[in-house]
């Protein structure tokens, strides 16, 4: 089981989600394919922000590519439920969570890349729920493979992180942000999705 404390989260998921999950499965699903879908859009859009910025390109090169491969495996996943990718109104977590990056440089790309070990630390703790829940036992093994990547990408974000604005600026601003994400989660609306 995937920790929250582990995972640098300031509170776990509510015991009340993954029930609500479980029951509206194929809605989830489909917000997963989203989800990995964005992680490497995300990954690709800091490619072109920070051009000068070497050591976070081959990294960041590597993630998109990873996510992509993932957005791939979760289609699958979809087409073996006789499902279809379809679009969805996205929960607001991660606007909400973007809204605490700071405008200004240097400060805007260490909340950045923060915020998106955020993501996938909360990423990986959901999908860590969803493969000890499932029933199906080739989702379940998908979900298993996924959070040791999706943990992976915490860690290697939280490096990048550690890169540009070293270890203890990182601590400090990464209790603020994990807190300011626990709230997002509080205040999501109910619906059927990863971060909601
Ligand atoms: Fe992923
Ligand atoms: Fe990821």
């Amino acid at each position: 089981m995937m920790r929250a404390a582990m995972l640098d989260l300031a509170a776990p998921t509510d015991s009340g989600w993954l029930p609500r999950a479980l029951a509206d499965l194929d809605e989830i699903l489909v917000d997963h394919a989203h989800c990995e879908k964005k992680a490497a859009s995300t990954a690709v859009s800091l490619l072109f922000r920070y051009p000068d910025e070497p050591a976070l390109l081959p990294a960041l090169s590597a993630l998109a590519r990873e996510e992509l491969r993932h957005f791939e495996r979760v289609l699958a996943a979809l087409r073996a439920r006789g499902l279809r990718f379809r679009r969805q109104v996205p929960s607001p977590y991660a606007a909400e969570l973007m809204r605490a990056v700071r405008p200004d440089e240097p400060a805007r790309l260490l909340d950045t890349l923060l915020a998106m070990a955020l993501i996938e630390a909360r990423s990986c703790e959901r999908l860590a729920l969803l493969a000890g829940g499932v029933a199906d036992d080739a989702l379940a093994a998908l979900y298993r493979d996924l959070v040791e990547s999706e943990a992976r990408h915490h860690r290697a974000y939280l490096d990048l992180a550690a890169g540009v604005a070293g270890a203890a600026a990182v601590r400090e601003r990464l209790r603020v942000l994990a807190r300011h994400e626990a709230e997002v989660l509080a205040r999501a609306p109910a619906m059927s999705r990863l971060h909601a």
